[in-house]
């Protein structure tokens, strides 16, 4: 970088480590689109697997990790390996100097977490969790509504993700990898209720139905409540399920309903049902590319940690506590949990 007055912006450059359906369907064409970030190279255990991805996306092909890490033109990796993998390849990123965007959830563990979100902090990198619904700008909308006295008090929450069961080898049904419904799904409702409820929510209980032979949950529900204000959330998630992926707020004197709420397609444009009691309106929101969105907001805190803003960060700043909070919150489920042997 110019070390001068006139520093130009340029783009950040990412590498990927993985050739994961979501690098290639969702977050690779974001990166390439936006004008903020640029996908300079592509690593697979396949170095075939890699050429093709990186064709596409006009990029170099790495074969291994490791690789992928020691390259000079890469200022940021972006992670979206099966769930173990996060929390060792997201430390050896750190430790290469790289900023780290890592696929839900971060770690399996608020420890891990922990221990990660310091690793960052000390070094001036970010280190980012990429739920990219958060990013929607229906959920401004939402904060904008509740904020006006739409729904009047915010009394409860009850919201679901639910999806049909995934081919026999896919890495949510492994163990060995951190799979199971409450990592890979559970997670985004919990991520929700704090964002739409605030950060004072505990785990009252839990239910995990877990297969035995698998040895991973396949799906469960939590009930969560603010202790001072005694605001609750029901939560519903699973992988053996009919698909469902909506919620509904509820206040005293109305409420807020939205589906497709986790992983709308950039096209989709959002109907957020308001229900009161002279009426009930649909408001068709605007499309909003999320993925899009979550890329520049990565790259905007990165250029933020270039300017030594990175030094403030850390568990008392926003992202950082909210990612902490949110494995904090998914250890609570497992901790809470009946679980019940399938
Ligand atoms: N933010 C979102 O909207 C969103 C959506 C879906 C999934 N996700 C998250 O993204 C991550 C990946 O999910 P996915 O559905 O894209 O998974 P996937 O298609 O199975 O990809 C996982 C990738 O990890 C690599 N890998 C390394 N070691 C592996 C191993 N032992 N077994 C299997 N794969 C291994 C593979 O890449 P190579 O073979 O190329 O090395 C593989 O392509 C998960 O953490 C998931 O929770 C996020």
């Amino acid at each position: 970088m110019n070390a001068g007055h006139t520093e130009t912006v340029r783009a950040l450059r990412i590498g990927v480590a993985g050739c994961a359906d979501i690098a290639l369907r969702r977050m690779l064409p974001a990166f390439a689109a936006s004008p903020h970030t640029e996908p300079t190279a592509v690593a697979s255990r396949s170095s075939e697997k890699a050429r093709a991805a990186a064709e596409t996306f006009g990029c170099a092909a790495v074969e291994g990790y490791d690789a992928l890490l020691e390259r000079p033109d890469v200022d940021a990796v972006y992670i979206p390996l099966p769930v173990a993998l996060h929390a060792p390849w997201t430390e050896r990123a750190l430790r290469a100097g790289k900023h780290v965007l890592a696929e839900k959830p971060l770690t399996a563990r608020a420890a891990d977490t922990a221990r990660l979100l310091d690793l960052a902090r000390e070094r001036g990198l970010v280190l980012a969790e990429n739920y990219l619904f958060v990013h929607h700008s229906a959920y401004t909308a939402v904060r904008d509504l509740v904020e006006a006295g739409a729904i009047g008090g915010v009394r409860a929450l009850s919201a679901s993700f639910t999806i049909p069961p995934r081919p026999a080898d896919d890495i949510r049904y492994r163990a060995d990898l951190d799979g199971g419904a409450l990592l890979d799904i559970g997670v985004y409702p919990l991520r929700l209720a704090s964002l739409l409820l605030g950060s004072e929510l505990r785990v009252r209980g839990a239910v995990l139905r877990h297969d035995t032979v698998r040895g991973v949950d396949l799906g469960g529900s939590a009930l969560l409540g603010d202790p001072g204000t005694g605001v609750s959330a029901q939560l519903v998630f699973g992988m053996e399920h009919a698909y469902t992926a909506g919620w509904r707020l509820l206040g005293s004197e109305g409420s807020l309903t939205l589906d497709r709420a986790y992983s709308p397609p950039a096209g989709h444009r959002p109907v957020l049902r308001i229900e009161r009691p002279d009426g009930t309106e649909e408001r068709i929101l605007p499309a909003h590319d999320q993925a899009t969105a979550a890329v520049a907001a990565f790259a905007e805190a990165v250029r933020r940690a270039g300017q030594g803003a990175g030094q403030d960060k850390g568990r008392s700043s926003g992202d950082a506590a909210a990612v902490l909070r949110q494995a904090e919150l998914v250890d609570a489920v497992r901790q809470a949990a009946h679980l019940v042997k399938i």
